[in-house]
This record gives structure tokens, C-alpha cells and sequence, in this order.
């Protein structure tokens, strides 16, 4: 954000009438990175928030606290200045960076003239929710954002504005949650609420199934013990990494015809059904540092599978692809298998059936007695350039018996898939 600030200072010492090209570019950027953090809670998408208002800037007030990019009128910037409080905020303001400073309390005084917020960024502060003014969000009926993660919210945050499309509430402490929180919130696409302390019985009611429009649902890290119940159909993300989750009822994906990512790493999976994952647009699937012994069934569509750190003694390749259709060929590229207790290298059956594989590490896997072993091949990956071969490659591949590399030294992943990171 400091970086920022001087881009715009800069532009604004060549004049206003100089078009400053970076400005909606380094923005970008700065959505981009995180702090120290892997965790990132949002998926890249771009996103359609408007910036950018022409308002003329002679007329426009801004707290003296922060700074507001005169080609940019409608952000008010207070970032990193170490503030208890929150400034007095103008009415023409629309986007509000508040993160990284000291505030505990959200008062309704400072917002008195501000209605046309569209989105607040109070991440990384100290607000505790009995220190938030009943209703205090509720009048801002554009609002479009609301950045709340990395405080002290011991509750979900309530009421809160219908027009609300994307919600963070990542790192608090929530563990309580009112009945009709989330009930009229019918315009959310993204809801995160990863590292806090929510429990099964929080999602009796069917509170989530109102959200017919919700894409990402971040639940990662959390006091899960099952599934989510009543999740919305129109669901494209899922993320319940870091619970307890022990198993997966029988038709529970049936109503999320569109999921395309789920991660379940970090739980205690231990029978699921073989037919569970067979969802018509699943690319990602991560369900590593569990304890499932057997493999399921693949969808053609998925890409990506992380299989490692559970219990597999060995992979049946016909289970994980009971047929080819040589017409539709499955969509695998990228399997992690190390850390189980493999004893050879998958059948290469697996070639017949995802003809587009291109890496499987195998890595270290676990003995019975509980020590480390390698396989002969640590790292499966076809002799092609890795650059190019991604979804194009139906019409070069090499005869997969020429390809198999047998890596006997450490190679590392070969693909760089940020566990974080999610393609879209
Ligand atoms: C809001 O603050 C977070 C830091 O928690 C930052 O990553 C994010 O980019 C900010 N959002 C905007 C739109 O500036
Ligand atoms: C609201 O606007 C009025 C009139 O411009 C001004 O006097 C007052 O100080 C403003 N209040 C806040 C909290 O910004
Ligand atoms: C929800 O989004 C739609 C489409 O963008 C919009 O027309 C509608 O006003 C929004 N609802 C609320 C309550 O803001
Ligand atoms: C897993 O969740 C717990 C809280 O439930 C948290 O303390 C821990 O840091 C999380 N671990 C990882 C790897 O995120
Ligand atoms: C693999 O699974 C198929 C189908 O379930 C079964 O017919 C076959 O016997 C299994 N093969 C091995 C080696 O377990």
C-alpha cells in the first residue's frame, strides 16, 4: 500500500490531467499479494467492482488521517497509520481501506455522512463484536465488500447489508452465530470464514442454502467434525481444510452439480463412498493428510489430485477408471501421492486411461513399521517440455513406455501447484 501511495503521488505531481496507466493495474497487484501468509482466502477471479467515480476533485473533502488519490476521488486510503479510531469519513467515499491499524470499536458516528460505501476494508485491526454499533452496516445498501478478517469478532457480525456480495471473516474467533445471521445475505458470492471456531451444531438451521448465489465457501481450519449441510447449489469452491471431518454422506455432492475445487486435506477421511467425487466439473481435488486406504473413482474432469499423506498400501488403477472411452479422454494431468504406503509404482494402466498425465510423485512413503521408504521411482513425468503441454497436447504424446523417468535422486514436485493458489 505504501508502494501504492506513491504511484499516486506520483501521477499527481505530473498533473491530473496525465492518465496514470498503472493505477487499476498495481491495484491488481497488490490483491495479489499476501502479507507473510500463504493463506489466501479469495480465488483470482476479477472481480466487477466499479472504480473510479469522476467526481471534480477541488469540491472533495478527505479525513486528514488518509490520503485520497485525486485520480482516484472515491477511495479513501488510511492503511498502516497505527489509528485506534476510524476517521471521519466523507459522503462521496465508496472504497475505504481501514487495514492494518489499531480500531477496536465500528461507531456509527464517523460513517454519519458516508452512503455510498461499496467497500470497507477493516482487516487486520482489533474490533471485538460487542464493540460494533447494532446495525452500523446495515445503511450502507451498496455495499459490495466487507474485509472483517484478522480481528478480534468473537460473533458473526449481524445485521449486515443485503447487497453484500463478498464477506471475509477469515482469523477471529467466531464461535457464535444468530439463528437469521445470514438470511437475507441472497447476493453473496464469497463468504470466508477460515480460522475460527465454528462447530456442526452452527449450521443446523439451513442457513447456507439461502445463498443462491454463493461461488466460494472458505471453511478451512475450523472445529468441523461433518460435512456442511445445505450447502447452495450454484457452489463452485469449496475449501474445509484443517477440521475433523471423518466422513462424507453418500449423496451429499449430488447438489453441487458445479463444484470445480474441493479441499479437504488435513482431516480424518477414512471410508468414503467409491463414488463420491463423480461431479461432472471437479478439476481440484486435495484430500492429502487424511487417512483413506483405498482410491475412488475419477471424474473426467478433474486435473489435479492430491493423494498424499494417508494410508494407501496400494493404488488399483481399475478402480480409479473403471472404463476408457477413447472419445473422452480423462482430464488428469497431476497426481501427489508420497506419504503412504505404496510398495511399487501405480499399474500403467493409468496411462491408458488419463493419456494427459504428466507428473506423479510418489516421493517418500511410509513402511508398517513406521519408517520412510522410496520407490524406484520417486517422480513420474513425461520427457515433454513442461511449457507447452498442459490441455493442447492431444496430438503429441510419446508412447508413455518412453516417457517414464525414473528419477533417482530427490526431484522435488515437478509442478509448482501453489496449495493455495486455485486456476481459474
Ligand atoms: C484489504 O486488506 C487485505 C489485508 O487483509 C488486503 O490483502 C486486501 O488487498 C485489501 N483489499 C483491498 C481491496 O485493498
Ligand atoms: C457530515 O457533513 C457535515 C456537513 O458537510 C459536516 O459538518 C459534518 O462534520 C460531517 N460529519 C462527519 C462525521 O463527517
Ligand atoms: C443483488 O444483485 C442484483 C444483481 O446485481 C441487484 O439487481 C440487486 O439489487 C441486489 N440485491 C440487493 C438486495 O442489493
Ligand atoms: C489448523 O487449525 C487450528 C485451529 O483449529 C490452527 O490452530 C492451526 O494453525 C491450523 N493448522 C494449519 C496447518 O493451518
Ligand atoms: C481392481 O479393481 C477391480 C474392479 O473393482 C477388480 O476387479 C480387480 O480385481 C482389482 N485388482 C486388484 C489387483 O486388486
Amino acid at each position: 500500500m505504501r508502494f501504492l501511495s506513491q504511484v499516486y503521488a506520483l501521477c499527481f505531481f505530473f498533473g491530473v490531467k496525465v492518465y496514470c496507466q498503472y493505477e487499476t493495474y498495481q491495484r491488481d497487484e497488490d490483491y495479489d499479494q499476501e502479507p507473510d501468509d500463504v493463506y489466501q482466502p479469495e480465488f483470482q477471479f476479477h472481480q466487477n467492482v466499479e472504480y473510479g467515480v469522476p467526481f471534480h476533485q477541488h469540491t472533495l473533502a478527505c479525513a486528514s488521517e488518509c490520503f485520497c488519490p485525486p485520480n482516484f476521488p472515491s477511495s479513501m486510503y488510511c492503511d498502516n497509520r497505527k489509528l485506534k479510531t476510524i476517521p471521519n469519513i466523507p459522503m462521496h467515499i465508496q472504497q475505504l481501506y481501514l487495514q492494518f491499524n489499531e480500531i477496536e470499536a465500528v461507531t456509527e458516528n464517523p460513517f454519519t455522512n458516508a452512503t455510498h460505501l461499496k467497500e470497507i476494508n477493516l482487516s487486520y485491526n482489533k474490533i471485538k463484536s460487542q464493540k460494533i454499533d447494532y446495525g452500523v452496516f446495515t445503511k450502507f445498501s451498496n455495499l459490495l465488500q466487507l474485509h472483517l478478517e484478522h480481528n478480534n469478532l468473537e460473533e458473526f457480525p449481524f445485521p449486515l447489508p443485503k447487497s453484500l456480495e463478498r464477506l471475509l471473516l477469515g482469523y477471529n474467533e467466531i464461535s457464535r452465530l444468530q439463528e437469521n445471521a445470514m438470511d437475507g445475505l441472497i447476493n453473496l458470492t464469497m463468504l470466508d470464514l477460515c480460522y475460527n471456531h465454528f462447530q456442526d451444531s452452527m449450521f443446523k438451521e439451513k442457513i447456507l442454502s439461502k445463498m443462491e448465489k454463493l461461488m466460494q465457501l472458505n471453511l478451512c481450519s475450523n472445529k468441523l467434525e461433518s460435512m456442511p449441510p445445505d450447502l447452495p447449489s450454484s457452489l463452485m469452491y469449496l475449501s474445509l481444510e484443517n477440521n475433523s471431518i471423518s466422513s462424507i454422506p453418500e449423496n451429499y455432492f449430488k447438489e453441487l452439480p458445479k463444484l470445480q475445487a474441493l479441499r479437504m486435506s488435513h482431516n480424518k477421511l477414512q471410508d468414503i463412498p467409491y463414488n463420491i467425487f463423480n461431479l461432472p466439473n471437479l478439476r481440484e481435488l486435495n484430500v492429502g493428510h487424511n487417512k483413506l486406504k483405498q482410491a475412488f473413482y475419477i471424474p473426467r474432469s478433474l486435473e489435479h489430485l492430491y493423494l498424499e499423506n494417508n494410508e494407501i498400501e496400494n493404488i488399483n488403477a481399475t478402480m480409479m477408471c473403471p472404463s476408457i472411452d477413447p472419445l473422452h479422454y480423462h482430464h488428469l494431468t497431476y497426481i501427489r501421492m508420497d506419504q503412504n504406503k505404496l510398495k511399487e509404482p501405480i499399474s500403467s494402466y493409468i496411462f491408458f486411461c488419463f493419456p494427459h498425465i504428466h507428473s506423479i510423485y510418489y516421493g517418500e512413503q511410509k513402511s508398517t513399521n513406521g519408517q520412510t521408504i522410496q520407490l524406484k521411482t520417486q517422480v513420474f513425468r513425461r520427457y515433454q517440455d513442461d511449457d507447452d503441454d498442459d490441455d493442447d497436447d492431444h496430438h503429441h504424446h510419446h508412447h508413455h513406455h518412453d516417457n517414464v523417468y525414473e528419477g533417482q535422486e530427490q526431484e522435488g514436485r515437478e509442478e509448482n501447484f501453489d496449495p493455495h493458489y486455485y486456476e481459474v
